[in-house]
Order: C-alpha cells, then sequence, then structure tokens
C-alpha cells in the first residue's frame, strides 16, 4: 500500500476530529507465548489503517491544525542490539523519513511529552475501553494537566470514542483496498481448489489444513486471516471448530473455512464436499437448500438494498426447505416467526469483510439496518447444522453440516463476487473431484 494511501486517510479522520481536539491511537503489542517466544506479531486494524506502521510500541497522535506537524508517531528508538537480535525498526528517523510522521519521539517519552499536547485541547479521540493501559494513562495524563491549572492550562473536558469516524472510514473500501482484498481472495480460491482436489479418504483435517497454508505461503501471503477449521462429518456442526485433528472418511462431507490475509486484508471462503466425491442423496438434498438459500441470498446484494435482506430471503428458502425435506414441520411463515430454523441455522448470513475478517462498520443505522452502498465487502454465508443427537430428525440428516461462503463487493450497479473461482454447485464439484481422481 503506497504512503499516499495513508496519507488520504489521515487527512479524512484530521477534517472529523476538526480544531482544537486530538486523536491518539496504539499500536498492537508483542504478546509472550512462553519463555522467549512471543506470538506472530499483528498490527492494531486501526492503527495500521491510519500509519502503515507495522511495530509494536507505537502511538499516533493526531492534532489538526498542529502548526510543528499534526501527525506525530511515538515509537521505539533506533537501537543497533535490539536490531542485530530482532531486525530492523524505524526508528525516530525512519518514523518521519519513511512514513510521513511530521514529527517523531521515544514512546518512552510518552508521559512527559503528550500531557502538553493534551493541554488546551478540548476533545480526546481514542479508541475507547480497547486497550486498559491506554485509558489508564491518558486519564493519567489528563489528571496531571488539571493539577496544573493555576498556570492556566486547561485540561481536555470531553473523552469520545475514535471508533466511529475510523469504522465509518474502513466500511468503504478503495481501490488500493480492493487490490488487496482481491489478491487474498484469489490466493484463497487457489488454496480451496487445491484441498478439494487433495482430498481422500484417509488423510487427516490438519494435512488439508497444511495443504492451504502451504499454498497461501507459496503465493508469497503468509498468515490466514483466522485459523482455519477443516472439519469432517459431525464436526462441521460445531461452528467455530479448528481442532482439525480427525481422520478424513469416506461417506462424509468435508468443511473448509479458511482465507488468506494479504497486507493486513482478509479473505473468508467456506465450501463443504464430498470426501469421495460424490455427495450421498441426504447430502445433496441438503447442500442443494443451502446453495439455493446462497445463490439467492447473493442475488440481494446492490446499492440501497437493507443489510438483513439477504438474511431475510435465506432464512424463507431454508425454511421452506426443511418443511419440504421433513425436517420441520408446520406453516412456513409461523416456523420462522417462532424462529425455528434457528435449530439448525443459528447464524446470520454474514458480516462486513475487511481488514479484520469480522470486519468493522455499523450494521444498524439509528436502530434501521443500514443499506448497501459502493464499496461496501460483505460475506453471504448461510449454512445447515444438523445435531448429530437430534431425535427429531429422521437419522439420515443427522450429523451433517454445510456452509457455504464467498465474499461480496457491493458495485454501482449490483454486487462482484470475489471469491467465485471455487466450485459450488454439485456437478462442478463432483466433477474437479472425479478428474482429480482419475489423474490419480
Ligand atoms: N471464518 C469466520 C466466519 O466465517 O465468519
Ligand atoms: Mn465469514
Ligand atoms: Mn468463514
Amino acid at each position: 500500500m503506497k504512503q499516499s494511501e495513508f496519507k488520504k486517510r489521515r487527512k479524512q479522520l484530521m477534517q472529523r476530529i476538526g480544531k482544537g481536539n486530538i486523536a491518539l491511537i496504539g499500536s498492537a503489542s508483542v504478546r509472550t507465548r512462553n519463555r522467549d517466544v512471543d506470538y506472530p506479531f499483528r498490527q492494531d486494524s486501526d492503527f495500521y489503517y491510519l500509519t502503515g506502521f507495522n511495530e509494536p510500541d507505537a502511538l499516533a497522535v493526531f492534532i489538526p491544525g498542529r502548526e510543528q506537524g499534526e501527525y506525530i508517531l511515538f515509537c521505539r528508538e533506533f537501537d543497533e542490539k535490539k536490531a542485530l537480535w530482532e531486525g530492523a525498526h524505524a526508528g525516530l528517523e525512519g518514523a518521519t523519513k519513511n512514513y510521513a510522521a511530521h514529527d517523531s519521539f521515544p514512546i518512552d517519552d510518552v508521559d512527559e511529552i503528550l500531557s502538553g499536547m493534551l493541554e488546551n485541547k478540548n476533545k480526546v479521540f481514542y479508541p475507547m475501553g480497547r486497550n486498559s493501559d491506554l485509558d489508564h494513562d491518558l486519564i493519567g495524563w489528563i489528571t496531571h494537566i488539571r493539577n496544573q491549572s493555576r498556570t492556566g492550562v486547561v485540561a481536555p473536558v470531553e473523552l469520545a470514542s475514535i471508533e466511529p469516524i475510523l469504522h465509518e472510514m474502513r466500511l468503504f473500501k478503495t481501490t488500493a483496498e480492493l487490490a488487496l482484498m482481491r489478491r487474498a481472495a484469489e490466493v484463497s480460491v487457489q488454496a480451496h481448489v487445491k484441498a478439494m482436489q487433495l482430498c481422500h479418504a484417509g488423510r487427516y483435517e490438519y494435512q488439508i489444513e497444511a495443504d492451504i497454508v502451504h499454498h497461501l505461503m507459496q503465493s508469497g501471503l503468509r498468515a490466514v486471516a483466522y485459523p482455519s477449521i477443516v472439519a469432517s462429518g459431525k464436526n462441521a456442526c460445531t461452528l467455530h471448530y479448528t481442532e482439525n485433528k480427525a481422520q478424513l472418511k469416506n461417506g462424509d462431507l468435508l468443511l473448509i473455512d479458511a482465507g488468506a490475509e494479504c497486507d493486513h486484508y482478509a479473505a473468508d471462503i467456506t465450501r463443504t464436499f464430498p470426501i469421495s466425491g460424490k455427495f450421498t442423496e441426504p447430502q445433496a438434498q441438503l447442500y442443494q437448500l443451502v446453495l439455493n438459500a446462497q445463490l439467492a441470498a447473493i442475488e440481494q446484494i446492490k446499492p440501497n438494498i437493507p443489510w438483513n435482506a439477504a438474511h431475510d430471503i435465506s432464512v424463507e428458502i431454508i425454511t421452506k426447505g426443511l418443511v419440504k425435506l421433513g425436517l420441520l414441520k408446520g406453516r412456513v411463515p409461523k416456523l420462522i416467526k417462532d424462529e425455528k430454523y434457528k435449530q439448525f441455522y443459528m447464524h446470520r448470513i454474514g458480516h462486513w469483510l475487511g481488514m479484520d475478517v469480522h470486519d468493522v462498520g455499523d450494521y444498524k443505522l439509528n436502530q434501521e439496518w443500514r443499506k448497501l452502498q459502493p464499496g461496501m465487502v460483505l460475506t453471504i454465508e448461510p449454512g445447515l447444522y444438523i445435531p448429530e443427537n437430534c431425535k427429531t430428525v429422521d437419522k439420515k440428516w443427522r450429523g451433517i453440516g454445510i456452509r457455504i461462503e464467498d465474499d461480496i463487493l457491493v458495485t454501482k450497479t449490483g454486487h462482484e463476487i470475489l471469491t467465485n473461482g471455487v466450485p459450488k454447485t454439485i456437478a462442478d464439484i463432483e466433477t474437479l473431484m472425479a478428474r482429480d481422481k482419475e489423474i490419480g
């Protein structure tokens, strides 16, 4: 991502904060895994969105109209020994030179310097309640100023969450952001196709997970956007199954929910297919129902359609289908009103997608479902999960879990499916898997 993109975002943020006010946002921290070993570092999405700065121990400050510079970055000073052991870091000079900060200061001096910056500001925008250290420090800095009020300085009188401003910006993706999302989607699509080709009975779920990660890394994307779900048979009925340790059996379905991250932007794809390469009759019936719901929901996606329209149509199709197949009994409108479908379809149709897999942005405005607008990206992922111990349905349905998930961009005229390259009709899946089996 070019520096100019981050600059544009900072400019927009400054305008929305307004003169006389200040905004703070902290980086993510390194977390210890076990003695001397850290978890892989992942920058805070809001912080990265505004700075492009990929280091821990940093704090970005925005002061619209500040004469010495509006964008200040507190970060680690350059340290030769640290560079030798842990690798490159920008240092104060790099922060201004390479990341276009107007001013930079050592993070170790933040207490002294930031109090001064907060003086005589009216309102402080920050990610309220997200990082208890920052919450605590901010109150300390403000108290420090208040204690000096006899010298004539005035402490801020209002604290506000920066999230509504920032998250509304993040909800609408620019061309540069979409380029990264398309790349994440493209490589994830290939990984899912590979997984279908490499799937056969006797292998383990984690081996399929390894095939996926292998493809992402070989393609230059080092991280998954979330832990991959590779769930065979009844494991697919556990929505967040990530154990991925069972052996694959012919006759079962395999549900894979996996996506790559490309420069902090996510893809999120789910496919469900038969391990043997051929659906059984009950599997095919439920699968076709989920697919019908997904296709109809995707059809809804266009500007000015409320967010819940896609969900509502998926509920209608799934409820009707479950009645037809005999898994639910009763009148469809009443079953929908009583939410009986939730026994088998217990999550919503999808979510915003962006830097975070469950991305930021409000789903309702003034308590009404918001209308879709060009530039928004969302997932459409209906599913059906029939618990193994569900006594109210015929045995043949039990232990089947199915979800189909694609990533959809809202365009001016309708939508674009970013993840269309993975087969999802029964015929296409069976053809791909049969061809692969023949090749061996
Ligand atoms: N992979 C998480 C989700 O589909 O929402
Ligand atoms: Mn999802
Ligand atoms: Mn998913």
